[in-house]
């Protein structure tokens, strides 16, 4: 059996509209949830110092979110993300845990994409 050209494999993506880049302000986070595989999965999405980042909304040390409705993903300063249930702080642009119980775990980051002005998931 012949493998298909890679073209073919990145056709086959979905690409999902989050919200509208003009909507997520520096400093934020926004909610969302996506069905991938019969499974429903709870995600945020982040705008700092002019980059975008989507994780999973799921803490690697004791699976809590991160992101609550109507609160930011972010500590006070808005330079980490900030789980609230045991204070373990993320790296932004990495999803990398800086400091808290859980150091040799990361946040599961989300493929995203921008198209003209929505941010949007990408489902492969
Ligand atoms: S569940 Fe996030 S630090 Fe414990």
């Amino acid at each position: 059996m012949s493998t298909p050209p890679s073209s073919t494999v990145e056709s086959l993506a979905k690409v999902v509209p989050i919200i509208a880049s003009s909507e997520l302000q520096e400093g934020m986070s926004h909610l969302f949830t996506f069905i991938k595989d019969d499974e429903r999965y709870e995600a945020f999405v982040i705008r700092f110092g002019n980059k975008i980042r989507a994780y999973l909304n799921l803490c690697p040390h004791a699976g809590e979110p991160i992101a609550e409705k109507n609160q930011s993903a972010f500590n006070s300063d808005k330079r980490y993300l900030l789980c609230r249930e045991h204070f373990a702080l993320f790296d932004p642009d990495t999803g990398k845990c800086v400091s808290g119980p859980c150091p040799i775990a990361d946040l599961h980051k989300i493929s995203i994409v921008q198209q003209e002005d929505m941010i949007c998931l990408v489902l492969s």
